[in-house]
């Protein structure tokens, strides 16, 4: 895992935002692995803004999303596919077509499931996917106990986690649903790169715990660890309680890998 600090929220989806736009540029059919929450809310502006700014293609790109809430009314205003389209594809020119998200309505949960492993599959495999983290550590919604190696599967939400995104349903903890479909620990490992973000001092212990371990099912962003290529991009609230901070710096300072983002 490699790590960069910015100085805060707007610096990190800046750069966020610039990693996904020259993907886009080197591959215009690249595959996107896309995600929720209220910290990509900025990523997805930032993106916005440059895609209007460098007339971005999206037009060749496909994206899949990590999960969608189960048992939502089709339309609600509160489900992931909304998020999606009100926040990212209503304002890029990707076709809806091209934007995929686990059926949280569907009857068969297993073989939904199925499906989008198998859609993700035929599209060739998704080229950077985007992570935030949960309070419980999860990545998706994979919760503790997730194996390493999940799949794409249902899953029942822990309660810290349903507190936490009450706020995306008007502080009503009982509209937040119970589960999820989410993709696997395993599913997330596979892309060929994942790119970790997190700002805010609220995230600063799991933040810590995701990036310096130890490495344990209960904290699913650690398995990020066994990723060849894995870059946690964050600000300082949230880098508050790393405790090797001066080597950080120092691999910032030196590896070449990050002299575009020195400049
Ligand atoms: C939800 C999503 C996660 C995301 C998390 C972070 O739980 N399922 O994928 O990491 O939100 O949310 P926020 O950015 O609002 O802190």
């Amino acid at each position: 895992m490699k790590l960069v600090v910015r100085n805060d929220d707007r610096a990190v989806a800046a750069l966020t935002a610039r990693l996904i736009a020259d993907l886009l540029k080197a591959r215009p059919d690249c595959v996107l692995g896309l995600a929720t929450g209220r910290t990509m809310e900025r990523v997805y502006d930032a993106l916005v803004e440059i895609s209007r700014a460098e007339a971005l293609d999206f037009s060749g790109c496909r994206t899949f999303n990590l999960d969608e809430y189960i048992g939502l009314p089709p339309g609600s205003a509160h489900s992931y596919r909304t998020y999606m389209n009100d926040r990212l594809f209503s304002r890029i020119n990707i076709p809806i077509g091209n934007t995929m998200l686990p059926d949280g309505s569907a009857t068969d949960l297993a073989a939904e499931a199925a499906r989008y492993e198998d859609a993700i599959r035929r599209a060739g495999g998704i080229d950077l996917q985007l992570v935030g983290i949960g309070e419980t550590g999860h990545i998706g919604f994979n919760e503790p106990l997730s194996p390493f190696t999940s799949r794409t599967r249902d899953i029942t939400l822990a309660p810290g986690t349903r507190r936490q995104n009450a706020a995306l349903f008007d502080d009503d903890i009982d509209a937040v649903p119970r589960r999820a479909l989410t993709m696997g620990v395993g599913t997330i490992l596979e892309a060929r790169r994942v790119v970790l973000v997190a700002t805010g001092s609220a995230k600063a212990d799991i933040l810590a715990q995701a990036v310096e371990g130890p490495v344990t099912p209960m904290v699913s962003a650690t398995a990020l660890h066994f990723h060849p290529d894995s870059l946690a991009i964050i600000d300082e609230d949230a880098a508050r309680h790393l405790k090797h901070r001066d080597y950080y710096d120092s691999v910032f300072a030196t590896d070449p890998e990050f002299a575009p983002f020195r400049a």
